[in-house]
């Protein structure tokens, strides 16, 4: 221990961050080996950077956006729709394809203590939304005669309740060692004058690095190593609050694979100019999205000559892509984007600190930066009453009195 201490103390030094230490002798020796451990562990140079970038004058974009071609499934050929099929079909049926769902956020909008996926949705049979999700995998094993791996990506807080749920609820009936837990990784917060918070024990305040952190996470926790070496060549990615996503899709596949093209992205027409998704774009020549929180209220009005928005290619969180892409991707670490949000966290004088003003900054990649790594990628446009059903806010729009209302309509027309 004494060896590593002299090396942190060199960091902090150097980084000026030496009060992460103000408590050091007063910590267990089991948080002493955790706090050197998670200092070690800390990008200082990126940190440095991260903070750096907050102040930073918001630049001029020069970025080019534009529009981003699509296939429209309702308006597919049948004889292309049955190519698609068979072809995506076949892939499937040779197991080729894993999925992931993606259920490391806090659901903090939902205001559901626990993870987002043990949220009962209140139908009459009362599943989460973990089991709802696991209910597709077991159609896809009874009707194609395929264990689908299921992967699913927690964070260092829900882990541990998330995988005690699906033991407590035996899997749902889906065969236990076809779903694997993996966590994503964490960045620590900072304060406004960049220095690294400390937790109310005296470790790191460490939070989740946004759902961008996939790719690295799935690359150093061996998943796409394990995947390759199950013949997996496709995965399917999807977030954990569509309760109506569909994550066997041998269409998209079978796009993808006719189109020789690495990646696929499903889309639905966005609702209006202030619905909350995310919308694809071409970024510089390049499959992108252009997240709501970000978009410019021109781009998110603009309409074409047939009064359909320009930008209205809703980006759903239901991506599809060839391993070759991840591998390339999990290469490269992507952009964080900052969040300035409320923590609470121990200063220099010992003294618990809460704000119910954002008082410290987050640092989130998202996953769709990852798509400009991609020459290109298919837009699948589908159906919102078929694929989209989210489970966000605890009352009004995306909620689960939506989300429910949708998956029965859906459920009832099968
Ligand atoms: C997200 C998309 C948006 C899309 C919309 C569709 C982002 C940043 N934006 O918005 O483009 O149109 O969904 O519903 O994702 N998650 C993690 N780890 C994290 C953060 C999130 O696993 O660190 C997971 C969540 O569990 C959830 C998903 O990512 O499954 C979406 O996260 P959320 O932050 O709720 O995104 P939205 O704002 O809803």
């Amino acid at each position: 221990m004494e060896e590593k201490l002299v090396k942190v103390k060199e960091l902090l030094k150097k980084y000026n961050q030496e009060h992460l230490l103000t408590y050091f002798d007063d910590l267990t020796p089991e948080n002493k080996e955790l706090l050197l451990n998670q200092i070690l562990d800390i990008d200082f140079e990126l940190m440095a950077n991260l903070y750096k970038n907050t102040k930073a004058e918001i630049e001029i974009d020069t970025n080019t956006i534009e529009p981003i071609p699509y296939v429209d499934k309702s308006k597919l050929p049948q004889a292309d729709l049955d190519l698609y099929y068979s072809k995506g079909l076949e892939a499937i049926k040779a197991g080729k394809l894993a999925v992931v769902t993606m259920a490391g956020g806090q659901g903090t909008r939902l205001g559901h203590n626990g993870p987002k996926g043990t949220f009962d949705l209140g139908l009459d049979s009362h599943k989460s939304i973990f089991e709802i999700l696991c209910d597709t995998l077991i159609l896809a094993k009874n009707t194609y005669g395929v264990t689908i791996p299921w992967y699913l990506m927690t964070s260092n807080e829900n882990n541990s309740a998330t995988i005690n749920f699906f033991e407590e609820h035996n899997f749902f009936g889906y065969p236990k060692d076809a779903v694997h837990f993996f966590k994503q990784g964490e960045l620590p917060m900072l304060s406004t004058d960049g220095k690294i918070l400390l937790n109310e024990n005296g470790t790191v305040k460490l939070a989740a690095n946004g759902h961008g952190g996939i790719f690295e996470s799935m690359f150093k926790n061996n998943v796409l190593e394990d995947m390759k070496s199950n013949g997996i060549e496709w995965i399917f990615i999807g977030g954990v609050d569509n309760v109506l996503v569909k994550m066997v899709d041998p269409i998209l596949m079978g796009l993808c694979m006719t189109k020789n093209t690495l990646a696929g992205g499903k889309s639905l027409v966005k609702a209006g100019p202030k619905e909350k998704v995310g919308v694809f774009c071409k970024r510089n020549g390049k499959p992108s999205v252009v997240e709501y929180t970000e978009i410019t209220e021109e781009m998110a009005n603009a309409r074409d000559e047939n009064g359909e928005l320009v930008f209205g290619e809703s980006h759903i969180l239901c991506n599809l892509f060839n391993i070759k892409a991840l591998e390339a991707i999990s290469k490269n670490s992507l952009p964080y984007h900052s969040a300035f949000k409320k923590a609470s966290y121990m200063d220099e004088n010992k003294q618990i600190i809460t704000s119910n003003q954002p008082n410290a900054y987050k640092f989130e990649a998202f996953i769709f930066d990852a798509f400009s790594t991609l020459d290109d990628m298919v837009i699948l446009r589908v159906k919102r009453e078929e694929e989209f059903a989210p489970v966000k806010n605890a009352t009004g729009t995306d909620s689960p009195e939506t989300a429910r209302e949708l998956y029965l309509n859906f459920h009832k027309k099968l």
